[in-house]
């Protein structure tokens, strides 16, 4: 199959312009060596473990799931947080020899000279043009700009990805990874055009036969409207995309009410969404899910999901170049 030679391919050592970003209680080793497997590029979402050597029995089991390189994802939460474990994912990245890290959530630069010296790629997650800039100034290898449509957290300036895409990639010269609404080859394409150098998906990962969530919650997407999403948390500076069910309509009206962060973070912990994965309550929980949920309509495989993507690429370049007049 034909494929795009990207500064993202090259520095990442893979086939196609396709990541899995960061899936809290998801990307783990199956889903991240399926990735990989597929040619593209999965990251172990770390916060999805309570220690460090958690991590390490994942980083070692998807190891032995793959040959492929791949990822670690390190989500930071606000530094006051006493459960804040960056130091701790840092570390055992460095130790590990993991080639990558997907950043988000903060300025990594802190972490930068370790995650340097250690030979470790860092690609920082961010929703603004401004966030971009500072990640490039700071020194990062790369930088992943996501739009309001994005399933997770959009930023609070709601600038969908055909606008925030090209702007970052005109003000940047490192490579720039596109997020928010991709599931297909005319993604790939359009993002390729707007100054990308690779895609990023979550929702349509999730939508795999590899996900390890419950039928009930694949049911679920495969029906879902692109208008079955809500963003919350915008009272507490911290929007997220979530799938529109009674947690999140609870959420919103507490929010409308003025509720505080203490009474809001029992009803939004991630605790209560990885129950309802298990339990398949599509009803209990933050689940976060971007509106391209709606132009999902199959669970495929995520070896499909990529070949898929990569086939229908190569058409609409044909298609392109047969319209196209000299
Ligand atoms: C279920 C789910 C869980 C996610 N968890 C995380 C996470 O733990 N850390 C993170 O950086 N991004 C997380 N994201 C965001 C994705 O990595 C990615 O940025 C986003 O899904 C891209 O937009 P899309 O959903 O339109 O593809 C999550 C997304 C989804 C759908």
């Amino acid at each position: 199959m034909f494929t795009f030679e990207t500064r993202i391919t090259k520095m990442l050592g893979i086939k196609y312009p396709i990541l899995m970003g960061g899936l809290q209680w998801l990307a783990k080793a199956e889903m991240v060596s399926a990735v990989s497997n597929a040619g593209g590029m999965g990251f172990i979402t770390a916060v999805s473990f309570t220690s460090g050597d958690e991590l390490r029995a994942e980083i070692k089991k998807t190891r032995d799931m793959t040959d492929k390189p791949f990822g670690v994802n390190i989500s930071m939460l606000p530094v006051i947080m006493p459960s804040d474990m960056t130091e701790v994912y840092v570390d055992v990245v460095c130790e590990e020899g993991i080639p990558v890290v997907e950043t988000a959530g903060r300025n990594p630069e802190p972490y930068l000279p370790k995650l340097k010296s250690a030979g470790v790629k860092v690609i920082h997650k961010v929703p603004a043009v401004r966030f971009a800039q500072k990640a490039e100034r700071v020194g990062v290898d790369a930088v992943t700009i996501v739009g309001f449509e994005c399933g997770g957290h959009p930023g609070m300036d709601e600038v969908p990805t055909l606008i925030v895409l090209p702007k970052t990639a005109e003000s940047l010269s490192i490579p720039v990874v596109a997020a928010g609404g991709f599931c297909d080859g005319k993604g790939l394409i359009s993002a390729l055009c707007l100054g990308a150098d690779a895609i990023l998906m979550g929702t349509r990962f999730m939508a795999s036969k590899e996900c390890p969530m419950h039928e009930n919650f694949k049911r679920w997407l495969v029906q879902a409207q692109e208008t079955d999403t809500i963003v919350v948390e915008r009272s507490i500076r911290n929007p997220a995309r979530i799938i529109k069910n009674e947690s999140a309509l609870t959420v919103a009206n507490m929010e409308k009410e003025g509720a505080t962060l203490e009474e809001l973070l029992p009803v939004i912990s991630g605790k209560v969404g990885r129950e309802a994965y298990l339990s398949g309550d599509v009803n209990r929980g933050c689940i976060a899910c971007g509106q391209v949920v709606g132009r999902i309509y199959e669970i495929k495989s995520i070896a499909e999901i990529i070949s898929d993507i990569m086939m229908e690429a190569g058409q609409i370049l044909e298609k392109l170049n047969k319209i196209a007049i000299k």
